[in-house]
Order: structure tokens, then sequence, then C-alpha cells
């Protein structure tokens, strides 16, 4: 466990807490989500990021959806839950998790509807399924962990990019819980955080969490990744994925794909941790991850600050592929699996 929250669903309350993302580093803020429309303003607007925990808020935000429609008085059948979970799936298309918990939550929900329902009955099933992509999560993340100690020589010096911890899933992290099992098991290491431009996730948030981990970490600009290389500071790279093809190009934050290319350059392993859930195997490749892109004003302003002129045309997109020829290995909870091994996975 971490020593914070991420998401935390409120029992007595009935609501979502979600450690607002935003405001990290400089204010811990916890915001209570009570309708279905800040969760998904939630997932949207990145209070809540990270595939994994992306896909947890939204099971907790269909549980949140019922409790709605039902104090309303509406009529809840099988039109109701899928109105919920189209609006939660419509707040960021890249990460596979969203999609792959709301069709958990759709499969519990119907299960439950054709059936001769209680409308509580209904909604202590849906949050049962929510607090079972909770439970699986973490313990996938520990288990992934687990397998990749193996590949983290004593003394590694790491570099990561984005967020890949446990501010990114239920508790433990994928990248970052890599790092956490190996420095459990005394291997020493240290962490170079890319600062990952334009919502600096790198900056913000992984050396926050590390820095409360205890884990030595060294924050560096994105453009610095390369030189590091070159200069014999790093000796592998670990990141996270927000979408695995079956052929194991991955979707993730945009930069890893510049960082895949600088490792391969520089003979350095690169490595992608992701729970199985993250694997789309409908996709064979990349080409088909639909990208997403945001508000050009992210990357106009460097936080508060506007940094470019307001009527630039900006392209912004959110993630970029890292073909499965630059990735050694991806490590998941079931094993570690070169690229062309995925297919065995399924
Ligand atoms: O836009 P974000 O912050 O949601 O992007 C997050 C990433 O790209 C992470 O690396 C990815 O989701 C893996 S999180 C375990």
């Amino acid at each position: 466990m971490s020593t914070f929250q991420t998401l935390t669903w409120l029992r007595e309350k009935r609501s979502l807490r979600l450690l607002d993302q935003r405001r990290l580093p400089t204010e811990e803020f916890f915001l209570e989500c009570r309708d279905l429309q800040q969760v998904a303003e939630a997932i949207k607007t990145l209070t809540v990021r990270g595939a994994p925990a992306i896909g947890v808020a939204a099971a907790y935000g269909v549980v949140i959806g019922i409790q709605e429609a039902v104090a309303a008085g509406n009529s809840i059948n099988a039109q109701t839950l899928a109105d919920i979970i189209e609006k939660l799936a419509a707040t960021r298309p890249t990460a596979i998790n969203l999609f792959w918990a709301l069709e958990r939550m759709k499969k519990a929900g119907e299960k439950s509807l054709k059936n001769d329902f209680d409308k509580d009955d209904l909604r202590d099933l849906l949050l049962a399924e929510a607090d079972r992509i909770y439970a699986e999560d973490d313990q996938a993340h520990h288990q992934l962990g687990e397998f990749g100690i193996q590949l983290i020589p004593a003394g590694a010096r790491i570099l990561t990019h984005c967020n890949a911890g446990a501010l990114a899933c239920a508790e433990y992290g994928t990248a970052l819980g890599v790092m956490r099992a190996a420095q459990a098991a005394g291997k020493n290491i240290k962490v170079y955080a890319d600062e990952t431009r334009p919502l600096l996730q790198g900056s913000r948030l992984t050396t926050w969490e590390l820095l409360k981990e205890k884990i030595p970490v060294t924050l560096i600009c994105d453009n610095m990744a390369a030189h590091c290389m070159a200069k014999g500071m790093i000796d592998l790279v670990i990141v996270g994925a927000d979408r695995i093809a079956a052929n194991g190009d991955t979707a993730n934050k945009i930069g890893t794909y510049s960082v895949a290319l600088a490792a391969k350059a520089h003979n350095l392993p690169f490595y992608v941790a992701a729970p199985t859930s993250t694997i789309d195997f409908s996709l064979a490749d990349g080409a088909a991850i639909p990208i997403e892109e945001r508000d050009p004003d992210e990357v106009r302003f460097f936080g508060e600050k506007r940094t470019a002129p307001a009527e630039v045309a900006v392209y912004n997109p959110a993630f970029d592929i890292t073909p499965a020829t630059l990735i050694n290995a991806i490590i998941t909870e079931k094993g570690i699996f070169t690229p062309n091994q995925l297919s065995g996975v399924r």
C-alpha cells in the first residue's frame, strides 16, 4: 500500500473521493464526487488520471450514476445503465482500461437487470464489481512488480516518463510498482523522471510520489533524456502503457516514443509495465489506437503562465505509439513477455 490514497470509495457517504492530481505537488486536496457529471469531469480534466486509475474511477462512476438515477426516481433499466456508461466512455479515448472496466460494469449490471431485480440489489452488485476491479488492479500491480524485479540490476539507474505510479492506479503502480518492488528487494535503485510536457506528470506527480516513498529521484526536462543516456547515467527505461496492441505496439504518454528511440540508439533496455487489462487484442497493431488530442492551451501555457502567442497554432496529442520493435519486454501480472510472445497471454 502506498502512503497516500488516490481513489477511495466512501462507504457511508456513497461517494468517490479523489486526490486531485491537478493540484499536486503544491496542495493535497481531495475532491468528493457525488454525481455522474463530477466523475466524468474528473476523468476529463485529469483530476484522476493514468490508465488503471481511470478504469477504477469509471467503475465507481457507474455506481454513482445508478444511485443518482434511483434518487431522482427515474426508471432503471438497461438503457439507464447504457447512458451512464456512454457518458463515462466519452471522457478519454486512449486508455483501454476505461472501456475494459466499463464493459465489466455493463455485464455485471445487465446480469442483475435480467432477473427480477431490486434497485438496491443492483446498486450493491455494481459496487461489488467496482470493488473487485479496484482489488484486482492492486493485486495485478503487486504481482507485476514482483516479476519486474528480475530485470533490475542492483544499483540500477532507471529513467521513466510520465507517471505510472500509485497515483495512476488503485494503489501500487505499474512502472513505479516495479521500482517499489526493486527498492523493497534492496536493489538501491535511482530514478530519473522526465518532466513530461505539457502537463508535467513527471515533475508534478512522479517526483512527489517517489519522494514520499523515499526512492531517490532526479528530475530532468524531457529533452535531457538522450543526453543522460549518452553520458552513461541511465541503465534502463521503464514506462507504463495506456493501450497495448496485439503485436506489442504501445500507446503511452506523448514523448515515450522518443525515449524508446534514444534507448535503442544507446543500447539500453526499454521495458513497458502494464496489467494484461491494458492489452487490446482486438487491434493488430498500434496504428488503430485512438490518440487523444487535448486543448491547445495546455501547450501555449506552462502552468498558469502563457509562454506562446495566444493565436499560435498548436498540435497537442496526449499520447504516442512506441513500436514493438523498440520494446525489449512487457512486464505483466502474468509474467514477462517479449512483444511477439503477447499472443500467448490471450
Ligand atoms: O494523460 P495521463 O496522465 O492519464 O497519461 C498517463 C500515462 O500516459 C501513463 O503512463 C499510463 O496511463 C500508464 S499509468 C499506470
